[in-house]
């Protein structure tokens, strides 16, 4: 069974921003691109980086080892050597508040 999480305030992901978190058993990663945020996995699916410290831009999140892109939307890499989607969460916000449901 799903439930939402507080992830963090809206002042942490700022527009441009990513915010990396653990829960007890998810590490996820928040984006803000043009004051839209989404949620995915925060570990590569391709070797494991932490995506938190990559690059963010219009195309989605680009992995700081070997530079596969993910769309935020879905989750799908864009390009190699990355082949396996990121899982994807529902945000939402409440009194400045980031949730995300897992
Ligand atoms: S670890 Fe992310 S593309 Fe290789």
């Amino acid at each position: 069974m799903s439930q939402w999480i507080k992830a963090c305030s809206l002042d942490q992901v700022k527009d441009g921003q990513m915010f990396g978190f653990h829960t007890d058993d998810k590490k996820i990663l928040l984006a803000n691109l043009k004051g839209n945020i989404r949620a995915t996995d925060l570990i590569c699916t391709h070797a494991e980086a932490d995506l938190s410290t990559g690059f963010l831009s219009e195309e989605g999140v680009r992995c700081p080892l070997h530079l596969s892109v993910f769309n935020l939307e879905d989750g799908k890499p864009q390009n190699l050597p990355a082949e396996i989607p990121l899982k994807t969460y529902n945000v939402k916000i409440e009194q400045n508040e980031v949730y995300v449901e897992v």
